[in-house]
């Protein structure tokens, strides 16, 4: 059968910044819309943070359409831990129910090794640190490229043998954990899991439904095109979405930016718009900004426009998700950076600022005060549509969706 691709719309969510921009809530909010979410990159270093009517969930590795009882797929991109995978499959059984997962049998599986092989890296690095979750997530994508680490399908056959990989670490790692617990367990947790998820995903646009990619970190935490080394161990740009499955192009759809109204950062790297001073820790608070997966404080700034054109240019996104609006009421300062000062030149393009991105200094414009305006109605108060207005002229691309809110209910729709 040929698809009509009439019928189907895809959509890929994903961050344009370093990470923690609301994604969860945002594959949350639209997965009415599709049969399945899909996992494509990262790993458990990701968080995403659901919540409702006050209760909190933070997802590492199922897709965020879990509440939703929607179908889930991890395709083959993504670094898989099981023993994680299994703590969140807990959570759901406890709200009653059962998740529809598939794994893909080619997904890199991150062993205990990788664990301890990530605080090994860290360590060596010093000061120079990048601040990794620790989840194993780099070591793992490298072991992969050494051919040392089993697949999620290889552990069901129990055809992999981890000895060559256990040879090469004992040549750096004091001690080896265990592993034969380990892959009990995992192949327990996989059993009856793995499949083609690509190949799933073509079945279910075939039968006319459309399915939702949801992508971990952010376009500026891009191996190949972030701030490296400061940056994930693999892709987190949309045009991954395709080769993290096995699909073909045209059935990545559209491209939904996801952009918090200021900016944050965990770990180490340059971070050209960070606030050091009391409005940041009063972001940081009244924000909640600290990390779903590690507990850290994050780092705090202004929104920054360089790195968003960039971003929205990496992604080819067409359309945008503005969110954590209402935390800027609680500030009375309001700018955005619109270009950097580096060595004696004012630019716009990150690409050019990007080798001395740590000197850059931001150029911002002021604008309108958000401080105590009321963003519960359906419609945003003048000053925050100015700012809305400014990013879409700035950008070349529409907000869709403004978030004033952490629950569901505290989203408007622009644009309908
Ligand atoms: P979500 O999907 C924010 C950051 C880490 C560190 C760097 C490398 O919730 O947006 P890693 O463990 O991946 O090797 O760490 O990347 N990082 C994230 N920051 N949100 C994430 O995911 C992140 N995933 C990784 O803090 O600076
Ligand atoms: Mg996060």
């Amino acid at each position: 059968m040929r698809l009509n691709w009439r019928y189907v719309r895809n959509l890929c969510i994903v961050g344009l910044q370093w990470g923690d921009e609301g994604k969860g809530k945002i594959v949350d909010y639209y997965a009415d819309g599709f049969q399945a979410v899909v996992r494509y990159n990262g790993g458990s270093n990701a968080g995403h943070t659901i919540v409702i009517n006050g209760r909190t969930f933070v997802f590492h590795l199922l897709p965020s359409g879990s509440l939703k009882r929607k179908r889930l797929l991890i395709g083959p991109g993504v670094a898989l831990d099981p023993i994680t995978l299994d703590e969140e499959l807990g959570m759901i059984a406890k709200e009653g129910g059962q998740a529809d997962l598939m794994v893909d049998d080619r997904c890199t599986l991150v062993t205990p090794l990788e664990k301890e092989m990530d605080s090994f890296v860290e360590r060596l690095r010093g000061s120079n640190a990048i601040g990794t979750t620790k989840r194993g997530i780099g070591p793992a994508y490298a072991m992969r490229a050494l051919r040392l680490t089993p697949r999620a399908g290889d552990l069901e056959k129990g055809e992999f043998d981890l000895a060559s990989a256990v040879s090469f670490c004992k040549s750096f790692l004091r001690e080896i954990p265990d592993l034969d617990q380990w892959k009990e367990k995992s192949r327990q947790v996989l059993a009856g899991r793995t499949g083609d998820v690509g190949g799933e995903v073509m079945k279910l646009n075939e039968a006319g439904h459309s399915v939702m990619f949801e992508g971990a970190q952010g376009a500026l935490l891009d191996l190949i095109f972030g701030t490296y080394p400061f940056v994930t161990g693999a892709h987190t740009i949309a045009s991954y979405v395709p080769a993290g499955l096995g699909i073909p192009n045209r059935a990545l759809g559209d491209v939904m930016g996801v952009v918090k109204a200021y900016t944050t950062r965990v770990g180490g790297g340059p971070f050209p718009t960070e606030i050091h001073d009391e409005t940041g820790e009063v972001i940081r608070r009244e924000g909640k900004e600290y990390g779903a997966t590690t507990g850290r404080p994050r780092r705090v700034g202004w929104l920054d426009l360089v790195g968003l054109k960039y971003a929205v240019r990496l992604n080819g996104a067409s359309e945008l998700a503005l969110t954590k609006m209402d935390i800027l009421t609680r500030v009375r300062e309001m700018k955005v950076c619109v270009r950097y000062s580096v060595g004696g030149e004012e630019t716009g393009d990150f690409s050019r600022a990007l080798p001395r991105l740590a000197e850059a200094k931001p150029v911002y414009q002021d604008m309108p005060s958000l401080y105590g305006l009321e963003l519960s109605e359906n419609h945003l108060p003048r000053a925050a549509e100015q700012l809305v207005e400014f990013l879409e002229a700035e950008l070349r691309v529409k907000v869709t969706l403004v978030s004033t809110g952490e629950e569901r209910s505290a989203t408007i729709q622009r644009h309908a």
